[in-house]
């Protein structure tokens, strides 16, 4: 067994793990915060993808143990129960950027990072070349570039 203590979302989790947990299944099963999703544990779809130490990583292909001591983000830290939406889930909400919703946990949380590198005025190009990473069956992702767009432009406003 292998102990970790990982931030998480703010709080610190301390425990002692089977070395070879992937990050995605600490967060989903140990923490139960199963906004992070698997959509192919080949490191192909983005579903899983969440914030360690601020940059973003597909968690399917993370181990836990190379997380210990890290800051983690997943979609749940974005915006607390109950209080208004992140700007960038706005922005997918207000601009239709989801369908079924399944890779939009990914998607949010790879537009977050593509915004912390390279700020509030993405055109259209840039993001689509940034979202090659991260897989959609359902929208023709037209409306995720839109709602990336908005949302970039959003975050740049204070809250
Ligand atoms: Fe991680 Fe698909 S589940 S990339
Ligand atoms: Fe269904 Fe993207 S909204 S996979």
């Amino acid at each position: 067994m292998a102990k970790v203590s990982i931030t998480v979302n703010g709080t610190v989790h301390s425990a002692n793990i089977d070395p070879r947990t992937l990050l995605v299944q600490f967060l989903r099963e140990n923490l139960r915060l199963t906004g992070t999703h698997v959509g192919c544990d080949t490191s192909q779809c983005g579903a899983c993808v969440v914030h360690v130490n601020g940059k973003a990583v597909k968690s399917c292909t993370t181990l836990t143990v190379m997380a210990d001591g890290a800051d983690v983000l997943t979609i749940e830290g974005l915006a607390a129960d109950g209080a208004p939406l992140h700007p960038m889930q706005e922005a997918f909400r207000e601009n239709h950027g989801l369908q079924c919703g399944f890779c939009t946990p990914g998607m949010i949380m790879t537009a977050v990072d593509l915004v912390n590198r390279k700020g509030h005025d993405l055109d259209d190009h840039t993001i689509r070349e940034e979202l090659e990473g991260n897989l959609c069956r359902c929208t023709g992702y037209h409306n995720i570039v839109k709602s990336i767009a908005a949302g970039a432009k959003a975050m740049a406003k204070p809250a």
